[in-house]
């Protein structure tokens, strides 16, 4: 019995394959390399002593997945395949609807004709929109979302839910991600974004590292403490072990839908991770403020506590950990 990642070389895919096999789980990864490296699966071996099998196959591909559930009795699907990038998702709708609704599309069919129920899905604060209320729970309003991107995640979790009106045999478990950051604490695995980061922490990183010469803050206007966007940081590592606890649920209750907020419950404004790094790692960030980003919010930040009394689950890391595993894995990845 094995737990199917597609997508799990990526950033959260291959810290969650981490914590699985280190919690005894077989796995068995599917990835098309579209936004990971091949090297990664060589690492999460080193991380953890333990060995997979891994398919080289677009997720879409609905022969190739058959193969896979024909030659792995598949029990749970953790789905991380998906494009990621906001900017880009506006450019490129087509591909971005294609790619996360059609991959999701494709494995909800192949699993159906192989039996297996359990799907948990890689979902986003992003679903919330500008939030009605702040410490966001999961029963807040979903919708409005900015950009292509949100709308996949939004689209499929309403995919899900009618997925699971049609058969309510299955377990289908959304996990709405908060801010990730941070890396695995070897160095070996981390993030890789491709080109400038438009993300926050990889983007401080690389000022930090000398490789881009100042942060933009993007905006010092909000309606929040310092005039910055403040978010819900959450250590990547954390974001793993939410997974195996949401499999652990899944397992336990056998039958129905389960939405969680996975996010630290605290949040941080640009100047505030922007000292924090400095703190954590010694070394200078240079910004100046700049005007704010279209489709920005002032603030997101979530309530995490279902996540906590329903999945015995608490983020652990601290914004230092963040910090300095970021920086960490930069130094040994340059
Ligand atoms: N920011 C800057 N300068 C930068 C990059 C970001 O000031 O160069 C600011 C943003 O304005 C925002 C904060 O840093 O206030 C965080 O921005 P990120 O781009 O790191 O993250 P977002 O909150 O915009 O988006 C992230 C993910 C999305 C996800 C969303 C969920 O990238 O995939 O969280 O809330 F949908």
């Amino acid at each position: 019995m094995a737990i199917l990642l597609p997508g799990g070389a990526g950033y959260i895919g291959s810290h969650t394959a981490v914590e699985l096999l280190n919690s005894g789980k077989d796995i068995v990864i599917i990835d098309n390399f579209s936004n990971s490296k091949p090297e990664v699966l060589d690492k999460i071996k080193t991380i953890t002593g333990k060995d997979f099998k891994f398919y080289e196959i677009d997720y879409k591909d609905k022969e190739a997945l058959d193969k896979v559930f024909s030659e792995n009795y598949i029990e749970a699907v953790i789905n991380f395949a998906g494009y990621k990038a906001v900017g880009e998702s506006v450019q490129k709708p087509i591909e971005y609807y294609e790619n996360n609704i059609g991959g999701c599309l494709a494995l909800l069919d192949v699993m159906r004709k192989y039996n297996c129920k359990k799907f948990i899905f890689s979902s986003s604060a992003t679903v919330y929109g500008d939030p009605e209320v702040i410490p966001i729970t999961e029963e807040c309003k979903v919708g409005g979302t900015t950009n292509p991107y949100g709308t996949t995640k939004l689209f499929i979790e309403q995919i899900l839910k009618d997925v699971y009106a049609s058969d309510n045999t299955m377990d289908i478990c959304i996990l709405r991600y908060f801010n990730p950051v941070g890396a695995h604490s070897s160095g070996l695995i981390g993030e890789e974004p491709q080109g400038i980061p438009n993300n926050l922490m990889p983007y401080v990183v690389r000022v930090a590292a000398g490789i881009l010469p100042e942060l933009s803050v993007f905006g010092d206007d909000y309606d929040t403490p310092d005039g910055t966007g403040v978010r819900d940081y959450i250590h990547v590592v954390d974001l793993a072990k939410g997974h195996v606890k949401a499999l652990e649920k899944i397992d336990k209750e056998n039958q129905g839908l389960y939405i969680y907020n996975l996010g630290t419950g605290t949040g941080y404004s640009v100047l505030d991770m922007v000292k924090a790094f400095e703190n954590a790692t010694g070394k200078e960030v240079k910004y100046k403020i700049t005007g704010r980003r279209a489709g920005d919010i002032a603030t997101c930040y979530a309530d995490p506590k279902k996540a906590e009394e329903e999945l015995g689950w608490v983020a652990e890391k601290t914004l230092e950990d963040m910090c300095k595993d970021s920086w960490n894995y930069i130094q040994t990845n340059k």
